[in-house]
């Protein structure tokens, strides 16, 4: 077990120092899919969400994008589907490094 911990630390402290050098695209689409993001949002097809590069687009050049976008994904904004008020989903991480990973692979498409 001890050695399970230190393991999963290490790969902690790997992914975090790797998303500043690049956006890790795998890890991104395996969060977003674990997530269930995929359900509303697809790359580049309409869903009941934005498709992921139109994201991109929108926010290409903004300062503020990232920052947006983590709001977005972790504070559960109210948004419209189907006519119908939701409660935005939230990512299923709680790693700083791992979210803005995945944002970042957003914002990259
Ligand atoms: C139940 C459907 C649904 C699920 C599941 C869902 N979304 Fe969305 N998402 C929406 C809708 C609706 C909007 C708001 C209108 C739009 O952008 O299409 C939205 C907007 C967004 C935006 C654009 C925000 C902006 O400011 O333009 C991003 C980025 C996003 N979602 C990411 C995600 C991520 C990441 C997940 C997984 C944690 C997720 N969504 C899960 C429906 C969903």
């Amino acid at each position: 077990m001890k050695i399970l911990a230190s393991l999963t630390v290490a790969c902690g402290l790997m992914t975090a120092s790797f998303a500043y050098a690049a956006v890790d695209a795998d890890a991104a689409q395996a969060l977003l899919k674990k997530s269930d993001c995929f359900k509303c949002h697809a790359i580049d097809k309409k869903k009941d969400g934005t498709p992921y590069k139109e994201v991109a687009k929108k926010y290409k050049g903004k300062a503020d994008a990232e920052d947006k976008l983590t709001k977005h994904i972790t504070l559960e904004p109210m948004v419209e589907i189907d006519g119908k008020k939701e409660k935005h989903k939230a990512i299923k991480s709680k790693d700083p490094a791992e979210i803005k990973n995945a944002v970042q692979w957003i914002l990259s498409l």
